[in-house]
């Protein structure tokens, strides 16, 4: 059976630090959650679109709910990314906020090392490709947050870990080391709605990418 109404698109959206960015960014497009996301327990929410709902997710199953289909669209970090893989996902735009950098890390103090070090990382993945291609033999060790801990403690020789500002390296008596690669968050797309639900997501990311232009015009204002 055929249907006429237009069917609803799904955006995945990262709680915390990306969702406090993304929303001003939806706004700029014309897009309002219709309740307030902070003071509610709810994970999805309508918005004044009739035809576009909100999930609230964790960063790192952004990718999943898109690939998988569950979600048409993600908002999730390049970290991230890189580090599940983009296959089965068009990411067709960089918002441009939550920007970071990927970076190897160690102690100040470190001694010189050889060609067999310990990793801590949550972001395995990109920690081993990035060693190997280097000729690094790392072994590479899973830990799910404070990667700042592992080299003082003596769990791991470097970290691979996001830094910005750097001072949660400093306060640990850590200084960056290599950049790995640059972060901000992307917008990602699953191909098989890309094609099903084609103008809908097209008219989605237009209106998302005139927001950016418009956010970074007004960080190049002259003062
Ligand atoms: P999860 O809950 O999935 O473990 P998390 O606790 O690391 O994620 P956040 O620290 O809020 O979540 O980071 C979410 C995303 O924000 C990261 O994937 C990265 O793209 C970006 N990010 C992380 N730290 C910073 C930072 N200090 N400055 C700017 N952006 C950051
Ligand atoms: C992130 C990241 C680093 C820190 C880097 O932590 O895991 O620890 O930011 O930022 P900086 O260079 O400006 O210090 P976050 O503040 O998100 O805490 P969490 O990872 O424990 O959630």
């Amino acid at each position: 059976m055929t249907s006429n109404t237009t069917q609803m698109l799904t955006l995945a959206l990262t709680k915390g630090r990306i969702l406090k960015e993304t929303l001003p960014l939806l706004a700029r497009a014309g897009i309002c959650p219709v309740e307030d996301i902070d003071s509610s327990r709810k994970l999805i929410f309508a918005t004044n679109q009739e035809n576009l709902r909100l999930l609230i997710l964790r960063g790192s199953d952004v990718p999943t709910y898109v690939k998988l289909g569950a979600a048409d669209i993600g908002v999730t970090g390049k970290d991230v990314l890189l580090e599940q893989g983009g296959e089965g996902l068009y990411e067709p735009l960089d918002l441009g906020i939550a920007r970071c950098r990927l970076m190897t890390a160690g102690r100040i103090d470190r001694p010189d090392m050889g060609n067999r070090i310990r990793v801590a990382s949550k972001f395995v993945n990109v920690a081993r490709r990035y060693f190997a291609e280097r000729g690094v033999h790392a072994e590479v060790i899973k830990l799910y947050g404070a990667m700042e801990l592992a080299p003082n403690m003596g769990l791991a020789d470097l970290i691979v870990d996001v830094v910005d500002t750097g001072n949660t390296l400093k306060a640990n008596g850590l200084e960056p080391i290599e950049l790995i690669a640059e972060v901000s968050s992307r917008l990602v797309v699953n191909k098989a709605s890309m094609r099903s639900q084609h103008d809908a997501i097209q008219s989605l990311i237009n209106a998302l990418s005139e927001a950016v232009a418009e956010s970074t015009a007004c960080y190049d204002q002259p003062t």
